[in-house]
C-alpha cells in the first residue's frame, strides 16, 4: 500500500498563496496580465492564486504531458491543449504546481516568449531542487523542497490524490 505522510498543511498552503498574491500584485502594479494554468496539477493552486491578485487578470489553460504513470519525467513534452487568448503584447504569468527537472517550465517560458508576449514570468507552488536538470527562472515560488514525491493540492500520482486539501509525501 502507498504511504501518505502529511507535509504541508492547508493553513500553510493558504498562507503561502496569500504571500505570493501580494508579491505578484506588487510586481504588476495594476498592469493587466494573463495567468496561464498548466493543467491539471496547477488547477487548485491557480484557482486560489488568481483570486489574490489585485490587477485585471485574464485566465487561460494549457495542458502538457511529460509524465506517464510513474514518478519521473520522461523529458519529452507532449501538447494536449494550447491557449485560446491572443498573447501578443500581453504580460503572461505561467502558473505551475511544481518544478522538478525544470524541463516543463523551461519549455513554457520559451514557448510564450516566442508568441510575442510583452513579458513572461513564472509562479510555481513548489520548487523541488533534487532532480533539477535545467536552470529555471521562476520569479514566484511558494515552497522550496529538496526532495521527495508529493501529492495533494492538485498534485497527483497516476491521477490519484489531487483533491487532498493538504500536501503529503508519497512512498510507494
Ligand atoms: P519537470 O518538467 O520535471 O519540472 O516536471 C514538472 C511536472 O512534473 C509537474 O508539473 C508535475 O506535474 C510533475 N511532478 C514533478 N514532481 C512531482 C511530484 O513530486 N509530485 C507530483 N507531480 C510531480
Ligand atoms: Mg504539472
Amino acid at each position: 500500500m502507498p504511504k501518505l505522510t502529511p507535509l504541508i498543511t492547508q493553513t500553510e498552503i493558504a498562507h503561502q498563496v496569500q504571500r505570493l498574491g501580494e508579491e505578484i500584485t506588487a510586481f504588476y502594479a495594476g498592469e493587466p496580465l494573463v495567468a496561464i494554468c498548466v493543467l491539471k496539477g496547477a488547477s487548485l493552486f491557480f484557482a486560489d492564486l488568481v483570486r489574490t491578485i489585485k490587477s485585471p487578470v485574464e485566465i487561460d489553460f494549457i495542458q502538457l504531458s511529460s509524465y506517464g504513470a510513474g514518478t519521473e519525467s520522461t523529458g519529452q513534452i507532449i501538447f494536449k491543449k494550447d491557449v485560446d487568448i491572443d498573447l501578443q503584447g500581453k504580460n503572461i504569468l505561467i502558473v505551475e504546481d511544481i518544478i522538478d527537472s525544470g524541463i516543463t517550465m523551461n519549455f513554457l517560458l520559451q514557448y510564450f516568449k516566442d508568441k510575442g508576449a510583452k513579458s513572461v514570468n513564472a509562479a510555481a507552488f513548489v520548487d523541488k531542487s533534487e532532480r533539477r536538470e535545467i536552470e529555471v527562472d521562476c520569479k514566484f515560488v511558494g515552497i522550496k523542497l529538496s526532495k521527495g514525491f508529493i501529492v495533494g493540492y492538485g498534485l497527483d500520482y497516476a491521477e490519484q490524490y489531487r483533491c487532498l486539501d493538504n500536501i503529503c509525501t508519497l512512498q510507494l
